[in-house]
Order: structure tokens, then sequence, then C-alpha cells
């Protein structure tokens, strides 16, 4: 089957701003989608500590990884970031996490980084935190990875961190089938089998996901020193690296 193009992925998502707009249930088709984010939002807190540092939330959505982000650090009564920089794809999504990030009350500087993320041209060192979330599996190939995570490397400050949560894929066939199969029994237990079908029929015609131990090796090839697995449930899981 051909992949999706990134003008058919901007489409969908253009179209679909709502259903990532929600703070408590995430992106329902994701297992353990609010855990994921409340993971990500606690490990990045930790990691910006006290100082008032900057942020990129990659294909960003409606905001909602970084929105968890912001209660937390609030609720740790952590200074807010001098700066966020969202990217996405989708312009409506953009605009409507910058929306939701100032009718949290957020007062620092927003960038809007409207590009696929394999274009963004951004300085090295600039930032503390970066999340990505439910879109690393948007890359294809071993080069887009592997430059992808260059990229990451380079534009954290030593000390910053990444945070992701994402689908993922599995070495073992075996494993794959059994965990194919708990998805689909998940999907089909949200909201029976024609929605099932629907959104494993886009996932196989949008996603490449890869498999977390082979995301850590090339992270590590890129240059992260700590690179941990947070969480896994099923074909969702939750991972971290750092740069020293
Ligand atoms: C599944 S949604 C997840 C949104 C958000 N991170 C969340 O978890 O709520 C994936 C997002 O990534 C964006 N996206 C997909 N491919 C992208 C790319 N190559 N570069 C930048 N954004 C991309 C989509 O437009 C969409 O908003």
């Amino acid at each position: 089957m051909s992949k999706s193009t990134v003008e058919e992925i901007r489409a969908r998502f253009d179209a679909d701003v709502e259903r990532f707009s929600n703070l408590d249930t995430g992106q329902v088709t994701a297992i353990d989608s609010p855990l994921g984010m409340e993971l990500c939002a606690e490990l990045a807190v930790e990691s910006i500590g006290n100082h008032p540092g900057a942020i990129l939330d990659l294909g960003c959505g409606a905001g909602n990884y970084t929105l968890r982000f912001l209660q937390r650090l609030n609720a740790a009564g952590r200074p807010a970031p001098r700066s966020i920089s969202l990217n996405d794809l989708s312009l409506p999504m953009l605009k409507r996490a910058e929306v939701r990030l100032r009718e949290a009350g957020y007062e620092g500087e927003i960038e809007l980084l409207h590009h696929d993320l394999r274009e963004i041209q951004i300085a090295a060192g600039q930032f503390d935190v970066i999340m990505a979330a439910s879109v690393l599996h948007h890359l294809r190939t071993d080069a887009e990875w592997d430059a992808t995570f260059a990229d990451l490397y380079r534009w954290l400050r030593p000390g910053g961190g990444l945070y992701v949560y994402d689908l993922v894929s599995f070495t073992d066939p075996v494993t794959q089938a059994i965990m194919d199969r708990r998805y689909a029994e998940y999907l089909e237990s949200i909201n029976g089998p024609a929605f099932r079908d629907h959104v494993l029929a886009y996932i196989a015609k949008e996603d490449t996901p890869r498999t977390v131990t082979w995301q850590l090796e090339r992270l590590r090839a890129a240059g992260f020193t700590q690179t941990d697995v947070i969480h896994a449930n099923g074909p969702f899981a939750v991972y971290s690296a750092r740069r020293s």
C-alpha cells in the first residue's frame, strides 16, 4: 500500500482539530493517552527545573502536551517558560494551540513553526525541553529518522530532554500480531467494529512506526546519553532521551 503524502496527512489533521482539543481524554484512539501526557509533562517539568526555559512541541496538534506541561509547572510553583515553540503541519491545529495557551494564561513568547518537522530550521542549543507526541511515526525512511534525531539533539541545550509518546512496532512478528489484536480489541471496545476498522485503515495508510529499541539505539547514535523507556501498553510507548 502506498503511504499517505505529507499533503494528505495535513488535510486529514486540518479537519480534525476538535478531536485533539480535550485535555482530559487526550487522543482516545491511543492507549493510555492521558497517562502519556502526564508522564511526559512530569518528566519535562523536572528536567526544566527552576529556570524559565524554552520548549518545543513537535507535531503539537491543539497543544495538549504543552498545556499539561504548563499546568504541572504551575502546580510545582516553577516559572513559566520564556518561550514556547509550536510545530505542526496543520495551521488550524497551530492556531487552536496558540489560542488555548493564551486562554490558559500563558503570557510568554509563542513561536508558530508551520512546517513539516523534517524542514524546520532552528539554531543549535535553543531548547530545554522537546516533546513529540504521536508524530514521529510519520517519518518514513531510516535516513529521515536519523536526520530528525540529529536535529533534536542539536536543538537541545546540554542537559535538555526529549519526551516522546508514540505508536510503536515490534521486532518479533508474533509479538506484533498479539499487539495488533489487542489494539483492535481496544478500539472496538471504545466504539464498535466500524470505528475499529476506520482507525486501523487510516493507521495502515498513514503511519510508519518503529520499535522502541530501534529508536533508542538511533537516539544514542545521534549523541543522546540517557535513554529510558518510561511506559508501554500494547503498541503505545513513552520514552525519554537526555542530552548530557
Ligand atoms: C496524532 S496528532 C497528535 C497531536 C498532539 N501531539 C497530541 O498528542 O495531542 C499528530 C499531529 O502531528 C502533525 N504532523 C503530522 N506529520 C507532521 C510532520 N511531518 N511535521 C509536523 N507535524 C506533523 C499533524 O498535523 C497532527 O496535528
